[in-house]
């Protein structure tokens, strides 16, 4: 990789685009975060993905789309992970270490972006599993909150202990003085986080499908339903879920927009294995 002046004695990468590792935090036996640096020249929009992976075997790079999952100003990226025990990467991914090296192709893409949505006065961010992590990215960036009068993000997980990285995410940004000081304190008021669970007990149980549905989404947070003129949707997730979660928001009315044709939602599958 060429971007980055390298200072003498430095090593040199034994990968091509290498970046190195900078942290790593497991949550479950299903799921970590790890963050890495950055190459000094990728520019991105909140909510895209990159190719990142490791070296594979047979000594071709193994790559995979992942969100980034940090903010286009951090100076660092976050990718958020599944673990899967069979997996070609996520086998070998999920050992990283702090100092090691893994491959990351500088461009990034994607249709989870603000220039996709057209004005709106809601943004509803709806999420499974991993399908949270570029909802991370767009919730840390200023714009999310300088667009629309309120901002609802939906995560849906198996267990409790799957919501640990969005609940604390949005801890986070509720307390950050950064964002306080340069949106003011109302602003990060904005923000609504509703976490649900399907399998295991919590405060909130059910899919966010049967929630629209039965309409106590809407109930819970006392927002009208879906409707064209005031609400935004952006969807992550299984490919399952974000068919269910695009029928029933067509259903309301809302179309599916684009880079090149902006409308009122857009949706992306999340890495899945
Ligand atoms: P469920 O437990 O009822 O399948 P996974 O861990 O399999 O990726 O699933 C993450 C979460 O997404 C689970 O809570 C799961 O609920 C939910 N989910 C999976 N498919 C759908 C779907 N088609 N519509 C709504 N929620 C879904």
């Amino acid at each position: 990789h060429q971007d980055e002046a390298r200072a003498p004695g430095k090593p040199m990468p034994v990968l091509p685009d290498a970046q190195t590792v900078t942290s790593v935090r497991h949550y479950s036996d299903r799921l970590f975060s790890f963050r890495v640096t950055r190459p000094q020249s990728l520019r991105f929009r909140s909510g895209e993905f990159v190719m990142i992976g490791l070296m594979g075997e047979n000594g071709k790079p193994l790559l995979r789309a992942y969100s980034i999952a940090s903010p286009a100003w951090d100076e660092e990226l976050e990718f958020y992970s599944i673990k899967v025990q069979d997996g070609p990467l996520t086998s070998k991914l999920q050992h990283v270490q702090p100092g090691d090296q893994i491959i990351l192709r500088p461009k990034p893409v994607g249709t989870l972006v603000h220039d996709a949505l057209l004005p709106g006065k809601r943004l509803w961010l709806f999420s499974t599993g991993t399908g949270f992590a570029p909802f991370a990215s767009l919730l840390r960036d200023p714009e999310t909150f300088e667009k629309f009068d309120e901002i609802i993000v939906t995560h849906t997980c198996r267990d409790v202990d799957e919501l640990t990285y969005s609940r604390e995410l949005v801890e986070s940004i509720k307390s950050d003085e950064m964002l306080e000081e340069l949106l003011g304190v109302e602003a990060l008021g904005k923000l609504r986080y509703y976490p649900t669970t399907t399998r295991e007990q919590s405060g909130t149980m059910g899919r966010i499908t049967t929630r629209i549905e039965d309409g106590s989404l809407f109930s819970d947070l006392g927002v009208p339903a879906l409707n064209p003129e005031e609400d935004r949707a952006m969807v992550c997730g299984s490919l399952a879920f974000n068919l269910d979660i695009k029928a029933l928001l067509e259903q309301a009315g809302l179309r599916e927009g684009a880079n090149s044709d902006p409308a009122e939602f857009v949706v992306e599958k999340a890495f899945v294995g």
